[in-house]
């Protein structure tokens, strides 16, 4: 007879698999399916997701969504590309964040059976990006204290001197070529997220491995291989981080993650061990996927635009503001979506309750009423800053200062200690959708 440990073990493995098959189902290979049937009639926001999978910013697809209104109404969600309608959306007490495609009835129920089940993720609740009010307010207010900007501020050398040892280990590699999102962008925010937090250089490249792994989670359509993929390097995170807060908890030091273990709010409440599991990991994998993202896309544009890396070299003060020129004309994340609450008002027009708005956050960054030449990449201009890359409202980017600095240490520094840097052929777009940058940038450190 089997014993009562290997029956439990294979009713869990069995439950974990029926429950992955099911999300897969109701939350990729379905509203994939609907997508595409739409997108083939014609439906601007099917059209839209099917054309963000392809390498290219779909500037033309922008533009005519743009012409169908501020709010244009599709199929399945409403969408806009306004930048005035996009903040107007994001701040809004009438909507939540978080889209979810929820049945009714013996499905509804099958499918909470099954998201109740999934792991730790950047949009499973506890999660900051998918909670609200009075939650969100208690997980930010204890986050925030402990992320302050001060805190960014005294980061700035340690940045510039990561950013130097990275420089140096390409320096010794330099007669050959190199990758540059590989050996550089996405080593230095990692590293410095790693530092804050507390995490040991020994496990910087595990956690890179499941932050690579999982950053499709996002994404939309997944195929069943992928999605396996996603959600098993999301479980081997959640396991680690489990593992690690454990650790910290049993001896705190003086890194965030300690301060995070140990912080309580007014009331002497702190975060329990499945909301600091989820708060700790979103800080983690947010802090490095994206600003991977703005260090490889602010290369690319510096290289594409040499009048513009003149001027920046010739005017170094410049560079604060370059590097909002690059989070405006190649934002690392595509979209963020909205579920309205109650029956409400955006732009103007009615939106019932239950229906799902999609900002397209890299679309309203290119709006030509508030950007003027929208597409031209100028590092000088005045307004660059008024994007909306890094969303708006309550949940506007934790990590927006910590970023800016790394984009600014990260880009200046290369191409001050590399000014005859040169990209070479083999240049690859990342494959995720929502998460925009580059995946491969080989490049020649010497003329
Ligand atoms: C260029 C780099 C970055 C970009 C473009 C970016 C972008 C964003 C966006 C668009 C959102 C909001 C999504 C929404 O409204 O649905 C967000 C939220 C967030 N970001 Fe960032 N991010 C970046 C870097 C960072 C860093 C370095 C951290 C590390 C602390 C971080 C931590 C977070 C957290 C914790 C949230 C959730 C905030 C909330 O929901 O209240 N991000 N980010």
């Amino acid at each position: 007879m089997p014993s009562p440990t290997l029956v439990n073990s294979v009713t869990t493995g069995v439950e974990t698999a029926a429950a992955r098959a099911l999300r897969w189902g109701f939350g990729q290979a379905l509203p994939q399916f609907a997508m595409r049937t739409a997108a083939r009639r014609g439906d601007l926001h099917g059209r839209l997701v099917l054309a963000s999978n392809g390498p290219d910013m779909p500037l033309e697809l922008f533009e005519e969504i743009r012409a169908a209104g501020a709010m244009h109404r599709s199929k399945f969600a409403m969408v806009t590309a306004s930048l005035p309608v996009v903040k107007e959306v994001l701040n809004s007490h009438d909507v939540r964040s978080g889209v979810d495609f929820n049945g009714t009835g013996a499905v509804g129920t099958l499918q909470s059976w099954a998201f109740d089940r999934a792991p730790l993720g950047p949009l499973t609740p506890p999660s900051l990006l998918v909670t609200e009010p009075p939650e969100h307010t208690r997980y930010r207010k204890l986050v925030t204290r402990v992320f302050s900007v001060r805190a960014v501020q005294r980061l700035r050398g340690r940045t510039e001197e990561i950013a130097a040892s990275l420089l140096d280990d390409l320096a010794a590699r330099a007669d050959s070529p190199v990758d540059l999102v590989h050996d550089y962008c996405a080593l230095l925010p990692v590293t410095v997220i790693a530092e804050i937090l507390g995490v040991p250089l020994s496990e910087r490249d595990r956690v890179l491995g499941f932050g690579m792994a999982a950053a499709p989670s996002l994404d939309l359509g997944l195929t069943w291989r992928r999605f396996r993929r996603v959600d098993q390097a999301l479980l081997g995170f959640d396991q680690w981080l489990g593992e690690h807060l454990a650790s910290v908890r049993r001896n705190p030091g003086d890194d965030l993650l300690s301060q995070m273990v140990l912080a309580r709010d007014y009331d002497g409440n702190g975060l329990s061990d499945n909301e600091l599991k989820s708060t700790a990991g979103l800080v983690l994998a947010a802090g490095f996927e994206t600003t991977v993202n703005l260090l490889s896309n602010g290369i690319a544009l510096l290289m594409q635009n040499p009048d513009q890396l003149r001027r920046l070299q010739a005017e170094p003060d410049l560079w604060p503001n370059a590097v909002d020129e690059v989070l405006r004309v190649d934002p690392p994340v595509l979209l963020t979506g909205r579920t309205v609450v109650r029956d409400t008002e955006v732009a103007g027009q009615p939106v019932p309750r239950g229906a799902i708005i999609t900002t397209l956050l890299a679309a309203a960054n290119r709006d030509p009423e508030v950007f003027t030449e929208p597409n031209r990449f100028d590092v000088t201009r005045e307004n660059a800053a008024e994007h909306v890359a890094f969303s708006s409202g309550r949940h506007y980017c934790l990590g927006a200062a910590l970023a800016r600095m790394e984009g600014e240490v990260g880009l200046r520094t290369i191409f001050d200690r590399f000014p005859e840097l040169q990209l070479l052929e083999g240049a690859e777009r990342r494959s995720t959708r929502i998460l925009r940058g580059w995946e491969v940038l080989p490049a020649s450190l010497k003329a």
